[in-house]
């Protein structure tokens, strides 16, 4: 817990910086920005009910960005992995939207931009839910105190949602037991909370956590999803959550009409997606820069494909793809495995490629 740095990113919203990776969990930019931008893809035609897979949730972005874009979806359930749980807790309580005062406390590494103009936002009702579900998730288990106590996080926390995470808690652990607990808090929450935000509450909305390394939580899953979002460390990094034999099981639990969003651009990755039997496209942005790639097994709902130039590319030595086969080799064994299959590989180098051909 105490490694993380957080930080003001350029729309407001907090990131957080690893001192054990030494890498960043969000964007510079804008941590809310990247979430709405890669992950909520706007031309998806979605259901009514819906299930959504959070490959790497850590702070929840990339699913409140969801929720919060489609709020009329009545059904959501979603499924969240990450391996660390401090996180997930703390999820709720991060600011997500700025305020003038956020933008005075100085920037405390490298990687913080401030004053970027904010387009984004999470509604409160969002991290409401979020903090009802895991109040249940976690019942006694859910150490309030020593997340939010800690000075260091004080300036990133928003006050309100501390207000009702500390009700909860009340509520919850010292006064009432279960299974009365259940029916009291639920009727608190309908009578005090509901009323206060435009939301309709009565709208079946569930957040199912699994805290563990993911290719063991993936193993636990069978239900097909409609939209799965993966958010690991860059590959170099977290080549775990990259391997061929980990996007396997994301295409088992791909639904036909699944898509897949990453904000990697990385040629490993899209040869990956398309090996595995994923369609795959471009995520671009307002200027037509790619900003992340789109997999589904249904090739419609791909509306950026990737062009001739970019698909050759794919197949040199640079999109040869990681492999884990048990789920189970740690990230030096993998990349050592995949620098000796690229030294024996017969493809032409990625350099090669674009010299012949020219940078397109
Ligand atoms: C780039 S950050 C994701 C940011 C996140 N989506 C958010 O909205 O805050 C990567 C996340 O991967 C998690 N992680 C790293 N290795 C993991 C593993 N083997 N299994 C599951 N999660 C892992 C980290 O705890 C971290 O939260």
């Amino acid at each position: 817990m105490d490694s993380f740095l957080p930080y003001i990113t350029g729309d407001g919203s907090v990131g957080l910086y690893s001192e054990e990776f030494n890498d960043i969990y969000h964007s510079g930019y804008g941590a809310l920005t990247e979430a709405y931008e890669k992950f909520v893809n706007p031309n998806l035609v979605l259901k009514d009910d819906i299930k959504v897979l959070d490959i790497c949730y850590g702070l929840g972005y990339n699913s409140k960005a969801f929720l919060n874009f489609n709020k009329d979806i009545n059904k959501i359930t979603f499924d969240c992995l990450d391996i660390d749980k401090n996180l997930i807790l703390l999820s709720p309580f991060i600011k997500t939207n700025h305020t003038l005062k956020d933008y005075l406390i100085k920037p405390k590494n490298k990687h913080a931009r401030v004053g970027k103009y904010k387009k984004y936002k999470i509604d409160s009702w969002v991290n409401e839910i979020l903090i009802k579900n895991l109040f249940e998730e976690f019942k006694q288990d859910f150490y309030l105190k020593s997340i939010l106590d800690n000075q260091k996080f004080a300036p990133y926390l928003d006050a309100k949602m501390i207000k009702i995470g500390k009700f909860y808690q009340k509520f919850r652990i010292n006064t009432i037991n279960e299974p009365q607990n259940s029916l009291n808090l639920h009727n608190i929450y309908y009578r005090y909370l509901s009323k206060r935000y435009n939301c309709n509450f009565k709208k079946d909305i569930k957040f199912n956590f699994y805290v563990d390394d993911a290719r063991k939580s993936i193993k636990k899953l069978t239900e097909p999803y409609d939209v799965i979002f993966l958010d690991a460390f860059t590959t170099d990094k977290c080549p775990q959550l990259w391997s061929i034999d980990f996007i396997n099981e994301l295409y088992r639990l791909s639904n036909d009409d699944c898509v897949l969003l990453t904000y990697s651009n990385s040629v490993l990755v899209r040869n990956t997606l398309i090996e595995t039997g994923y369609f795959v496209g471009k995520i671009l942005n307002e200027d037509n820069k790619s900003i992340g790639t789109i997999a589904s097994k249904n090739k419609s709902k791909i509306k950026n494909p990737l062009s001739d130039y970019e698909l050759g590319l794919l197949k040199t030595r640079a999109g040869i793809p990681y492999r884990d086969k048990n789920l189970s080799s740690t990230a030096d064994e993998i990349i050592n495995s995949r620098k000796t299959e690229v030294e024996t590989s017969n493809l032409i180098s990625s350099s090669k490629y674009i010299k012949d051909r020219g940078k397109k």
